[in-house]
């Protein structure tokens, strides 16, 4: 069995003072749900105050980068070790905006998973074909190529620790989700993929879908057998549309 997971990515948007307002309203919202997995990713400067907000709770906080190495000369990048000790368990790494306006690669992807893994954060590993690919018909290719080499060199053990979230580039911010049977058949190909390196270990993987997720097409997607859940950019920002697509995602 794999628990449902329901991420909400902020990106670059929300203060300290707005995330802590967020946080409150969202934990009243679900403060009863224990079947779905609730992870919020604000961004750097919140983190802190977020972790504090939601100790104890059922919802928990990750971060949208990290850099690979320990500690350094490498300004404005932050470690997994600091990002432990705020009290993060989760790291974004290679959200398709980090590799079209950040220079992430496939490279850089795969080392970042392996620093946060030796740190105990839980990778979300964001993979997906841009429209381009998609008419050209390389989504298969593209998303295996990005899952192969995201994991290349990670123990089995390890590799089975993943979250995966299969986000076409064309659907992040636009309104236009993939329809659900799409998702469902690249997600169990990734799952195939996994499989073929992490042997059975890759069934306890949770593959997410993510991009312009709402309210009312949670369900369609939740519905699908291997998609796990959703990482949610846009209607993560609102606590109330959030805590209703985790709601819809309950009782799979
Ligand atoms: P939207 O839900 O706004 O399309 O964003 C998806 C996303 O990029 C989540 O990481």
């Amino acid at each position: 069995m794999r628990k449902t997971v329901i991420a909400g990515n902020w990106k670059m948007n929300k203060t300290i003072k707005q995330a802590v307002e967020y946080i409150e309203e969202l934990k009243s919202r679900v403060s009863d749900v224990d079947d779905v997995e609730i992870v919020v990713f604000p961004p750097f400067t919140a983190l802190l105050e977020m972790c504090i907000a939601t100790d104890k709770t059922n919802i928990s906080i990750g971060a949208q980068n990290l850099h690979w190495e320990k500690s350094g000369a490498f300004t404005g990048e932050i470690s997994a070790e600091m990002l432990r000790e705020v009290g993060c368990g989760y790291v974004i790494i290679g959200h398709s905006e980090r590799r079209q306006y950040f220079g992430e690669t496939d490279e850089s992807v795969n080392k970042k998973i392996k620093a946060a893994l030796k740190h105990g954060l839980i990778p979300v590993v964001c993979v997906g074909e841009t429209l381009p690919q998609r008419e050209e018909g390389l989504t298969e290719q593209i998303v295996e190529a990005q899952v192969k080499r995201a994991v290349d060199g990670i123990a089995q053990d390890d590799i089975a620790k993943l979250i995966v979230a299969y986000e076409p580039v064309w659907a992040i911010g636009t309104g236009k989700n993939a329809s659900s049977d799409d998702a469902q058949q690249v997600i169990a190909n990734i799952r195939d993929v996994l499989k073929s390196i992490a042997g059975d270990k890759a069934d306890s993987i949770r593959i997410l879908y993510g991009g312009s997720v709402k309210p009312d097409n949670i369900g369609g997607f939740i519905k699908e057998q291997d998609i796990d859940g959703a990482l949610v950019g846009g209607a993560s920002l609102n606590p109330l549309d959030f805590s209703e697509i985790i709601t819809r995602s309950r009782g799979k």
